[in-house]
């Protein structure tokens, strides 16, 4: 579905369930991460961009004390309602609504009741869900620039973003980094966003038309709430410690650890967490290393390290699986693929492949070919531009 199509959906819901015009709508779009994984809690360094697909939320304030939500893409419109005095995590059941609550929640610091009174919306979107594109931080996003509106709230972005990632730690369980959220409020359009989740500048590198974005969904499950992402950031703090004890410099992130420091003070780690360290290591090298061949239009030598990042993930990380090295095998011996690597937290979902747009249904088929020979089904194959972030649109 298209945006537009989107957003008509969603104003022509509002105005069937509530009446009348949202006095806010606004758009978020998910993400791709390109290059830099598991880096943004180790306030390291990360390439991504807004997809041109997202969330719409439309909302304007309730008469008394009542939130309601109604999720259009959920049961064809479950709705979800509490009083003020009750905004908290929602243990099962409509789990779903713990994004946009858990985002009111710390857009008033925690004290929902500050508010005064609640809000009624319609949210719905097109981004396919458990793909690695971050759908949920397209809705918290979403949520978060409507309510600062029609609250009268004023924050800046980062601090938006940040609110989004408290409302997953606390009401989703996911303890995830800024990327996400970041990315859907700073996209731009042509352009990847180049992140430094330590001093949290965010600056907007153009990608030129020689080269595209093919997102490759696999059909493997992708759930980051189930343990497997927590304890690979568990070990990364863990890692960070003891390079903090044994180096003469400051450490307080795996940011501020080399590889060449690592391959000499690695015998002091449990042997999975020296493994999981390099990870994030290796990635901000790699970023940074990227900006550089970005800036001499180095497309070819940007995409060669995806492909190490991806063999990161694989032998170090082990946050990739089957089927996402199956993809990124099969779309290294296609000549037209520049690079590719898993995107996001792992364990599942997408691949990220940097490709040459006049090749694209050619890559699809030769990727889809490969796939369904190793599992019998079809992976879903879609070209990316990198769009613009998140914002209001008029009601
Ligand atoms: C998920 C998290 C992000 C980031 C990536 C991995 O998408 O939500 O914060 O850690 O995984 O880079």
């Amino acid at each position: 579905m298209l945006n537009q199509e989107v957003y008509d959906k969603v104003t022509a819901a509002f105005a069937a369930k509530f009446g009348g015009k949202p006095a806010a709508v606004a758009y978020a779009p998910g993400r791709i991460e390109v290059l830099g994984n598991h880096t943004d809690y180790n306030e390291g360094f990360v390439f991504s961009a807004a997809i041109d697909k997202g969330t719409f939320f439309a909302a304007s304030p309730a008469d008394d004390d009542t939130v309601t939500l109604v999720a259009l893409d959920i049961n064809g419109g479950e709705t979800y309602s509490c009083k003020l005095a009750d905004v908290k995590k929602v243990e099962s059941g409509s789990t779903w609504a713990n994004y946009p609550l858990g985002t009111f929640n710390w857009l008033f610091d925690g004290e929902p009741a500050k508010a005064g009174k609640g809000f009624k919306a319609v949210f719905g979107g097109n981004i396919p869900l458990g793909a690695g594109l971050s759908s949920s931080a397209a809705l918290e996003m979403s949520t978060v620039l409507a309510l600062a509106k029609i609250y009268g709230v004023e924050k800046d972005k980062t601090t938006l973003a940040k609110i989004g990632q408290k409302a997953e730690h606390t009401f989703a369980g996911c303890p995830c980094g800024l990327l996400d959220q970041a990315s859907s409020l700073y996209g731009k359009e042509g352009a990847l966003v180049k992140s430094d989740f330590r001093t949290c500048e965010f600056e907007n590198v153009p990608m030129g038309d020689a080269v595209a974005f093919m997102m490759v969904k696999s059909n493997a499950k992708h759930a980051l709430v189930d343990g497997a992402y927590a304890s690979r950031r568990q070990a990364c703090e863990d890692a960070a410690k003891y390079f903090a004890g044994v180096l003469r410099h400051p450490v307080t992130h795996l940011r501020d650890v080399s590889t060449a420091e690592w391959v000499l003070y690695r015998g002091g780690l449990p042997e999975t967490t020296a493994k999981r360290a390099i990870h994030p290591i290796g990635e901000d090298e790699r970023v940074l290393q990227g900006a550089v061949l970005l800036e001499k239009g180095d497309v070819a030598g940007f995409g060669s390290l995806m492909f190490d990042s991806h063999e990161s993930s694989r032998n170090w990380f082990e946050n990739s699986c089957e089927e996402l090295d199956t993809i990124v095998d099969a779309a290294k011996a296609i000549p037209e693929v520049l690079g590719a690597r898993l995107s996001g937290g792992g364990f599942g979902g997408s691949c990220c492949l940097l490709v040459r747009p006049e090749a694209a249904d050619k890559i699809a088929a030769q990727i889809t070919q490969a796939y369904k020979t190793a599992y019998g089904d079809e992976p879903t194959c879609a070209v990316i531009k990198p769009s613009a972030g998140a914002h209001l649109v008029n009601a």
